[in-house]
């Protein structure tokens, strides 16, 4: 069986961590940081749990913060060996349509230039991209800064 939840701090940091640590184009957080990122107010990370006979697999998550009409995807990742089953999309939507319910009118993010998968995932979403930062990251990539209207 699998569930969507919320993280609230408590158990599954490290396995967030762990999948962060695997998916090398995601942000590299730590299990500090998904502890740090999920006490902020204006911060919701969902997760998949997959549960099978009582062991339970974190299949991945997606982190947002939200202020007013506006809100930031600031990381997102499906474990390895999960991707192209569409957990991404569910995940993804379930986000979207919390943000939705929250009044939010504009959804922004940034993906690396060399992170084909996540543009064409994206691109599936209608996200646009409305500006770019020249060589952002420590490869020399640029970043695409994508954007969506709810
Ligand atoms: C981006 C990511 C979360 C997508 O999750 P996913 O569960 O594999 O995606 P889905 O199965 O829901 O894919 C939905 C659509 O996205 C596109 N897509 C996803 N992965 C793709 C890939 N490797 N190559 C091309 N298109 C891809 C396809 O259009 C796909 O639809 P289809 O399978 O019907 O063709 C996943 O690739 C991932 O974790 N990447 C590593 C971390 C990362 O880069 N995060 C984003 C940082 S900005």
């Amino acid at each position: 069986m699998r569930e969507i939840s919320v993280f609230s701090g408590g158990n599954f940091a490290d396995d967030l961590a762990a999948i962060c640590k695997q998916s090398k184009t995601a942000a590299a957080w730590s299990a500090k940081d998904f502890q740090t990122e999920a006490a902020q107010e204006t911060s919701k990370i969902f997760i998949m749990i997959e549960n099978q006979n009582d062991v339970k697999t974190i299949l991945g998550f997606c982190a947002v913060r939200f202020a007013c009409d506006t809100a930031e995807i600031t990381n997102f990742a499906i474990l390895p060996e999960a991707q192209r089953k569409h957990f991404g999309t569910e995940i993804f939507t379930h986000t979207l349509n919390f943000l939705k319910e929250k009044g939010v009118k504009e959804v922004t993010l940034e993906v690396s230039s060399a992170n084909i998968p996540a543009q064409a995932f994206y691109k599936k979403f209608k996200f646009a991209c409305v500006s770019i930062r020249k060589k952002f990251y420590n490869m020399g990539e640029d970043a695409q800064i994508l954007k969506l209207n709810l």
